[in-house]
């Protein structure tokens, strides 16, 4: 661990690095997609933060300015349409430089009009920068894609060039990276939640894994629902996916890389809160081992993550981790079950932080660049 010396003289370091690389070139030119949603609006809001991202285009369909979508910004940005940002884009690749871009598209949308980009960029597409935080190239296996999504993928050819983008598990992978495809948030939380443990070997594979994810109305997006609607919301707390959830396909990839398997039986709810996921995970065990060894196991797991935190007492919250990048989470045995409990905001750790975090590794940008650990403390 670095003292705290060390870690001004690395801060420092990593500011004038910035500095330097802003004044070299103005930053990474960046286009993004999708610009009035909501993992939109909080990835925009984390550009302000950043110190050599350069927001080239901000793409809408409708005519709706940036001011009203995303009144929360600080910076005026003009909005254009795709074909402006595609043409931005090209010019900016065929210079021989990097872009990155950003898809905050619906399910279907990001691949549809990544392949429409490639197309039309020709060779120029391989120094594009693409993090989809979309399902689109999530699932690399046919046939997995097909049975959580219930068809067959449309570019599924180009989903194996895709890095799946959870730096604790990809960070190797996604260093130098030019595709990531961002996990789901209730995904992120399940495999924080349970990786360490399967991974080290823990858990039973024939018993059900239970998993109960709830999450807040932000996860549903921007467009208005009759499940978002505030008098129906408030309140409230409701059960969906009773009979399975598609973010399960994302654990099911992550155990079958390392030639595992596991019998996933996960339940989602609506929350009546705006921002958060809270998991309980409630894991068969398949020998006995007391908690301390494995909140040991989960230590050592993250101890050296930036953004994800083993608690030593008590239990994680959602008002802990709400407008942060961090993952907070506790460990408890009782006979022969684990429990894990762990929040992280969807907006950031489980969408736009998380995105951010691996274009800063695709970039070569210091991880931790235009990402808070700090929560809002209120939410
Ligand atoms: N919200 C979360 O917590 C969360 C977390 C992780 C991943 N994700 C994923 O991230 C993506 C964006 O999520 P979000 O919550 O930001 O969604 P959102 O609020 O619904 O925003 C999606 C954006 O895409 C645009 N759009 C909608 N339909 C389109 C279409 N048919 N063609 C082109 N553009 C279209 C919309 O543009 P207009 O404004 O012009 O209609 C909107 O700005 C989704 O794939 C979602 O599953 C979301």
């Amino acid at each position: 661990m670095k003292s705290s010396a060390e870690s001004s003289v690395a801060n420092a370091a990593s500011l004038a690095r910035a500095r330097a690389l802003q004044a070299q070139d103005n930053g990474t030119p960046t286009f993004l997609w999708g610009a009035g949603g909501m993992l939109a609006g909080e990835f925009l809001r984390l550009c302000e933060l950043h110190p050599a991202l350069n927001l080239r285009a901000a793409v809408v369909r409708s005519k709706t300015p940036l001011s009203e979508s995303q009144p929360h910004l600080a910076d005026a940005r003009a909005t254009v349409s795709s074909e402006e940002a595609e043409s931005a884009l090209a010019d900016s690749l065929a210079g021989g430089a990097r872009a990155a871009v950003v898809l905050a598209l619906p399910h279907g949308e990001s691949s549809g009009l990544w392949k429409r980009l490639r197309a039309k960029l020709g060779s120029d597409a391989e120094r594009a920068i693409v993090v989809d935080l979309a399902a689109d190239y999530r699932i690399s296996d046919p046939r997995l894609y097909a049975s959580a999504y219930g068809a067959a993928h449309a570019d599924m050819g180009e989903a194996e060039n895709f890095v799946y983008g959870l730096p604790e598990y990809q960070r190797e992978a996604l260093q130098g990276a030019t595709r990531c495809a961002a996990p789901g948030c209730f995904a992120t939380a399940i495999q924080l939640a349970t990786l360490p443990a399967a991974y080290a070997g823990l858990l039973d594979s024939e018993r059900p894994w239970i998993l109960n994810g709830i999450t807040g109305s932000s996860g549903s997006g921007n467009a208005p629902k009759p499940g978002t609607h505030h008098p129906h919301r408030h309140g409230n707390l409701w059960a969906y996916s009773l009979d399975g959830h598609r973010h399960e396909a994302e654990l099911t990839q992550a155990l079958a890389w390392r030639g595992q398997v596991a019998s996933l039986h996960m339940v989602a709810h609506s929350g009546p809160f705006a921002r958060g996921i809270h998991l309980t995970a409630a894991l068969p065990l398949n020998r006995s081992i007391d908690a301390l060894e494995v909140r040991a196991i989960y230590a050592e797991a993250y101890g050296t993550e930036p953004f994800v935190e083993v608690l030593e007492t008590g239990a994680p919250d959602i008002r802990r981790v709400a407008g942060s990048n961090r993952a907070s989470l506790a460990v408890s045995v009782r006979g022969e079950v684990l429990t894990v409990a762990l929040t992280l905001d969807n907006m950031v750790k489980g969408g736009a932080g998380q995105a951010l975090q691996c274009l800063n590794l695709m970039l070569d940008y210091p991880e931790t660049w235009g990402l808070a650990r700090a929560g809002l403390g209120v939410c």
